[in-house]
């Protein structure tokens, strides 16, 4: 590895960001990131990143506002210790489905939250799946957003599933829906679903055919996992043989596993974008790691070398 690039990490996954250490065959950065005892965010570096290329590894997981700072501080202390460039490396961007407003008196916290990464001093964002890549244009810095569909869409072609319905949950999800169904194969269908109240959600109708068949609901995050199981008892309900889910972020937010346990899902697949949530560490939920993606996208960019040859 080249000796100016340094990489730190957070605690929002520590585990993925050794495993990516792992893969550039290099240490983990030294540095203090953890809690004063009045509950205030402490950082203290211990290594000199004086024209450095300093990428920071931080998923903001729960506890997402807490992770969210602890990036801030991060990047506020590498930027003082005259780092050359700051990349924030963010393997699941929370708030990201708060990016428009819709209803009157709300906010826009994606565009916050793009705002205060900016403000603290990042120079460019690496991320993974915003949930609408609108996301990007928040941003007035360089980001690199890349897709998880191949590493999911590989993991089917591994299992030789045959038959395959890619199904989307929602409007915004058909281009992932369709990305996935190209490298797997088969047919699309596509769910309209609602939302009566937040976290709620209702499945209305879907398009296409998936009498006899194996569907697989590709979506970008599982959090309550409501989506998930009302859109499998769609699927069951119009004939589907069996229903897999695979999607980038597991969230697993509540009771989420367990819903998802007693649902007529099969096999979920997701990423270690996130660390595991324990109620879903059954067995039952299969992880594939975007180590080794991220740690050829850190490469790149130190080496100012394409990224877009990631998504073949
Ligand atoms: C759309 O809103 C997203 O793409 C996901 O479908 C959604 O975030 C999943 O959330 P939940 O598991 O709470 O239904």
């Amino acid at each position: 590895m080249d000796g100016r690039l340094q990489v730190f990490a957070g605690n929002g996954n520590r585990k993925l960001a050794e495993d990516i250490m792992a893969t550039l065959e290099a240490p983990l950065g030294r540095a203090i990131v953890d809690c004063w005892r009045n509950g205030e965010t402490r950082v203290k570096l211990d290594e000199n990143v004086r024209g450095s290329d300093v990428f920071i590894i931080q998923a903001l997981a729960d506890p997402v506002n807490h992770h969210l700072v602890e990036l801030l501080i991060m990047i506020d202390a590498v930027r003082r210790s005259s780092a050359a460039r700051i990349t924030a490396v963010i393997p699941y961007f929370a708030y990201a489905k708060q990016e428009k407003k819709t209803g009157g008196r709300e906010p826009i916290s994606a565009k916050l939250v793009a705002n205060l990464l900016v403000t603290a001093g990042v120079d460019r964002v690496l991320t993974l799946d915003l949930h609408a890549p609108a996301i990007e244009g928040f941003f007035d810095i360089p980001v690199d957003h890349l897709r998880a569909t191949p590493l999911l869409a590989s993991a089917f072609r591994r299992m030789a599933v045959e038959d395959i319905v890619a199904v989307s949950p929602d409007a915004g999800g058909v281009g992932r829906a369709e990305d996935f169904r190209v490298r797997s194969g088969g047919s699309l269908a596509i769910i309209s679903k609602k939302r009566p109240s937040p976290d709620e959600a209702e499945v209305i109708e879907m398009v296409g055919d998936v009498a006899g068949k194996t569907a697989v609901i590709v979506d970008d995050m599982i959090s309550t996992g409501g989506t998930l199981v009302q859109a499998a008892d769609m699927l069951i309900e119009r004939g589907a043989a069996r229903v897999y889910a695979a999607a980038v972020h597991g969230i697993f937010a509540g009771n989420a596993a367990e819903l998802i346990a007693k649902s007529s899902i099969e096999k979920v697949i997701v990423t270690d974008t996130l660390p595991l949530h324990t109620a879903a560490q059954n067995g039952s939920i299969e992880i594939l790691t975007v180590a080794p993606l991220l740690a050829e996208a850190i490469t790149r960019i130190h080496k100012d070398l394409s990224i877009s040859a990631l998504f073949h």
